[in-house]
């Protein structure tokens, strides 16, 4: 959980009062320390324990209590960073496109009642716009029957379409280092008025095993008179296209089944080989929280014979 100390920094750390577990995030702040609700115990930006007010306040108790686990984290862009590593945190290297003054902004997020794995593969899933979008203003242009290629790159990994560029949702670029995220361009039709196509950032943030939270700010480079048509046009009509597109993926998403019940028993095609590519990335860092926590879970079953 967020919150603001007595000096406005924002701490972020775990929703559970070393207590007895209630959830600190229906406490309030008093006096710049979080009290939790439940007994009105306190803790400072730090998460050390300063007042157990059954036992007078102050006292050794106290003293020795703190909340379990908090996290680094920074204001910026309008967001909050949080470093969720074990490492020491590495440098907050924001994506370009939000110090860059060439485009108009937009924030946008959603919450898909889907773990964040499925949420993501969703995303590197090119493939999947030209049928699920297929009614949509802006992904119904192109060719159905094409072929994917993915590349790595130092941070993750670039997918697009063979034979198709810049006419539907043909291309992502993947990051899986320090700072996760996906970089997408949309086409716009004649209609969004004039200026290149849409450029869109994902960052996704679960809530918890089955709900997932996709902030996707959306930039296009377009300066005076053209960006305040665009910015007019996007509240007024564009907007709600949007919308009504990531509800296409919303209803995907929250049918399937959980991952690895959805993962049992699939048959990938060619389009599906970012997804595996995605897995195959992900599995090492899986593989150390496995033996971290000790889980003798099975591997999920990444790397599975792929149509080609
Ligand atoms: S559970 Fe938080 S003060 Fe008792
Ligand atoms: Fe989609």
């Amino acid at each position: 959980m967020a919150w603001r100390d007595g000096d406005g920094a924002v701490r972020l750390m775990a929703d559970l009062c070393p207590h007895r577990g209630a959830r600190l995030s229906v406490g309030d702040v008093v006096g710049g320390q979080l009290r939790c609700a439940y007994h009105h115990w306190r803790f400072d930006g730090e998460g050390q324990c300063t007042s157990v007010p059954s036992q007078g306040g102050a006292c050794s108790l106290a003293a020795r209590t703190r909340v379990s686990v908090s996290y680094p984290v920074r204001e910026a862009a309008g967001y909050l960073w949080a470093w969720i590593g074990e490492s020491e945190p590495a440098p907050l290297k924001l994506p370009a496109e939000f110090t860059d003054q060439r485009y108009a902004t937009f924030p946008e997020t959603v919450e898909w009642g889907a773990n964040w794995l499925l949420a993501l593969e969703n995303l590197v899933d090119l493939m999947h716009a030209p049928f699920l979008h297929a009614r949509s203003i802006t992904l119904n242009e192109g060719i159905t029957n094409d072929r994917v290629v993915v590349d790595d790159h130092d941070d993750g990994f670039e997918v697009r379409r063979r034979d198709q560029t810049g006419t539907n949702f043909d291309w992502i670029d993947i990051h899986t280092g320090a700072l996760s995220f996906v970089r997408l361009d949309i086409p716009l039709p004649p209609s969004a008025g004039p200026g290149p196509p849409l450029r869109i950032l994902g960052f996704l943030t679960p809530r918890d095993n089955a709900a997932t939270l996709v902030h996707f700010p959306r930039f296009r480079a377009v300066s005076g008179r053209e960006r305040r048509i665009w910015r007019t046009l996007y509240r007024l009509r564009l907007r709600g296209t949007h919308l009504h597109v990531l509800n296409q993926d919303k209803e995907m998403l929250e049918g399937l089944r959980t991952v690895e019940e959805a993962r049992r028993d699939e048959h990938l095609a060619q389009a599906d080989r970012p997804v595996v590519h995605l897995r195959r990335a992900l599995e090492p860092a899986f593989d150390k929280q496995r033996r971290r926590f000790g889980l003798d879970q099975p591997p999920h079953p990444a790397a599975v014979a792929l149509a080609d």
